[in-house]
Order: C-alpha cells, then structure tokens, then sequence
C-alpha cells in the first residue's frame, strides 16, 4: 500500500490493559426469525478485536442496528453479540443497554481481553442527535480509557458515536477503518491502470457526485443497471417503462461537457452505456427473458443489461489494472436478471492481477450470496453503503474527520481529496 492512513490508528496509542470501546457497524441484515443473515461485517471486524485482546485490553462494543424508533426488541444486538461469539470461538457478553449503571457493574467486572457487546445504540433518539450527554454517559458507563472507530460503514454519519464521543476521550482508528479508508483512497488516486469504473444501481441522481469523481479519476466508466436507462434516454432512445429520471438530463449534459473538456474524444468509449436489453413481461416472469435491442424496449422495463453489453463490458474489464464496480447492472435479486452483474463477478474473481474493489451496499450483498468464499475472491468487498459512496466521491466523513490526527502522515486527507 503506497497510500498511508491520515489519522493515529490502534497501533500508535498505548492501550496495553486499558479499557476500549469500539464504534463497529454490526447493521447487519437479519433474517425474518432474528438471525444474523449475512455477516461481513462482523467478520471484518475481528481483526482489531483480535488486536486489542492480544494487548490485553477489555473490549467493549457498540454498534446500531436498523432504525428502530425507541428501545424495540425485533433491532437487539443479541444475536448479532451470539454471531460474534460463535466467529470468536469464546464467550462474548452481552448487556441490554448501552448506558447507566448495569453497564457500569458488568464492565466493570469483565477481565481483561474480554469482550462486551452493548445495546443498540439506536435505542437512544440521542444518538442520531450527536448528543454530547448521551456521548458522555456512553464514556462514563464503560469507563474507557480510549474510543476507537471502526465502524467503517457508520463514519459518513455524524452521530454521538460517531462525532460527540471523540470529544470526550482521544479517539483512533480501528484496523478495519483503516484499511478502508486507504484501499478504497488508494484505487482512486493511485490505481492500477487502466481504471475501470462500473456504475450500477437504481438512480443517477444518487450518483452524481461519484460519477464526476470517476470522469476525472477513470480511463472508462461502463454504466448499467436502472442508472443506464436515463443515459440512454437522454440520448434519445424510447425506455418503454423503465424508470427514467428526465430532470437528470442537464446533470448528464454537464457530465458530457466535462468529460468533453478533458479532452475526450470518443464520448462512447468513455462513458459506455448498453447497446442491447434484457427484457421480460414482468420481473416474476423469469423464463420469458428475451434479448431486444435497446429500440424494441416498447412497453418493458430493460431489467438487465443484455448479452452483447455483457460481452463489451467483458471485454473492457478483461484490459483493467483496476476494476471499482459500484452497483450492480440489473435486477440481480432475481437470478434471471443477475446475468450482466454474474458474468462480471465471474470474470474479476477469475482474474486475480485486476485489483477489484466492490463498492459496498446492493454490490457487495450480491458478490457474497454468489461468491463461494465469503468476498474473498475479490480484493476487497467494502463493508460501507452509503460510507463507500461518500468516500469515492471525495466527500468529508465526520467520523474520520474526528479522529486524532497523525501528524506525519498528511499523504491523503477528505480536504485535499480530489474535490
Ligand atoms: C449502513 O448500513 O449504511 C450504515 O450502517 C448506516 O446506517 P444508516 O443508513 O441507518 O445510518
């Protein structure tokens, strides 16, 4: 890694035997019957867990879970605390609250290299109000020594643990956020090249911003999913009922001019967008998918790219040094529709000299339901939606932003980011 973090991490502060508590981001998708459905982000939360049990710390976590509205058993962090333990193998405890005195009692008799799962945090209307009290009882509580956030996918947020917690006691980066931080900073600035941007999902409007990110950092951007059905009508191909975004066609104007500006000559081969659909009479009708070409959408929805976009879009991927997939290109839920973002996992799995970085949220839920070994067949599967986003696009992440300083290590900051 040429890129180094901009913040003190968990190896630059003496935390030997302290007591920590970690900001993780366990928001994890549940099943129906209250179990842990995917579990990424508990995985990749262990190696600071591990690193802080091997210096002797008692650990501490906190985390949200959903959006409850008050204190509602169907978000607890139990199971999630259950998980941890059963990746762990060994005792992980749990305390239905997150502040007050029972905190208080059960950190306090927990021995060193213990782990101790909180309350969600969400529980408390307090913490989306980066509540300065509610920061402080969570300190009090615990009584930590130091707070370290690692919760990755949280930090765009600015909460009470995320921001009014780093001012009460110093605060660092765990290894997870680290690691984020700097391969996802480091694809975009310093990539291998050529860099290829794949840009899925449902609206262009949401994308905005990492869209001119890529114009400027990319050598192509191949867009798909629903976001392509507003490039496409934008030049001026009938989408049937696919959903269209028209007051995004000035954004996408002033895309092109951009991308004009950088001296691009061939628009098409910069920003490449389908040349043929996949189709069916309804999203449920799974064995009707046809192939059209993009004028004979008529009453349809394009609910995949089709086999001739999935070719081209191979065959520009296949030339990649660096591949930053966000969004995936079709109605993956649905295996009929899964065929574009399918052929592409496929190919970046089997490709291991393309560093693929999978950009978080609906991407990454699909490359692990389909790849047999958990993300791994992948440089890395980022663990941050909305964060993942923000970081791209050169935005400024509060939980970050917060985190002591490291002086001497000013390579990369949000501020001298490329916005
Ligand atoms: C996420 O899943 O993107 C994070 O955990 C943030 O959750 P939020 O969107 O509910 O703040």
């Amino acid at each position: 890694m040429k890129t180094s973090f901009f913040k003190l991490t968990i190896r630059d502060v003496p935390l030997d035997n302290q007591t920590v508590l970690v900001r993780a981001d366990y928001n994890v998708p549940m099943s129906a019957d209250g179990n842990v459905d995917d579990d990424l982000r508990i995985r990749a939360s262990l190696p600071t867990i591990e690193y802080l049990q091997k210096r002797g710390c008692k650990i501490v976590i906190i985390s949200h879970l959903g959006r409850p509205e008050g204190r509602d058993a169907t978000f607890t962090l139990e199971p999630v605390a259950q998980r941890l333990a059963h990746l762990l193998k060994q005792d992980v405890r749990f305390v239905d609250d997150c502040i007050g005195d029972k905190v208080y009692q059960a950190v306090k008799r927990a021995p060193k290299s213990s782990i101790t799962v909180l309350e969600n945090l969400r529980f408390y209307t307090e913490e989306e109000a980066d509540d300065h009290e509610f920061a402080k009882k969570l300190i009090q509580a615990t009584g930590a020594r130091y707070f370290i956030q690692d919760g990755f996918g949280v930090v765009h947020r600015a909460h009470a643990s995320t921001h009014a917690i780093t001012l009460c006691v110093p605060s660092v980066a765990g290894l997870l956020l680290e690691k984020e931080y700097v391969t996802i900073t480091e694809a975009i600035h310093s990539p291998q090249r050529p860099l290829v941007a794949v840009m899925g999902g449902a609206k262009v409007s949401d994308k905005i911003p990492l869209i001119e990110c890529f114009v400027e950092m990319a050598d192509t951007i191949i867009v798909g999913g629903a976001l392509s059905n507003t490039f496409l009508a934008h030049a001026g191909i009938n989408m049937g009922t696919s959903l269209v975004e028209p007051d995004q066609f000035q954004e996408i104007d002033r895309i092109y001019q951009v991308v004009k500006d950088k001296g691009v000559k061939e628009l098409d081969d910069f920003i490449v967008l389908p040349v043929d659909a996949a189709i069916a009479h309804s999203i449920e009708s799974a064995d009707t998918r046809r192939i059209v070409a993009l004028q004979d959408i008529d009453d349809n929805d394009m609910l995949d790219i089709g086999d001739a976009s999935i070719k081209e879009l191979l065959e520009i991927v296949k030339t990649a040094g660096t591949v930053i997939w966000n969004g995936t290109l079709g109605y993956a839920e649905k295996p009929a529709f899964a065929k574009g973002s399918a052929a592409l996992a496929d190919l970046l799995a089997s490709t291991p000299n393309i560093t693929s970085i999978i950009g978080g949220g609906d991407t990454a839920d699909f490359v692990l339901k389909w790849d047999s070994k958990g993300g791994k067949s992948f440089t890395h599967v980022s663990t941050g939606g909305g964060a993942s986003l923000e970081l791209m696009s050169g935005n400024v992440m509060p939980g970050i932003e917060s985190l002591l300083d490291a002086p001497r290590r000013k390579e990369y900051t949000n501020s001298n980011n490329h916005k």
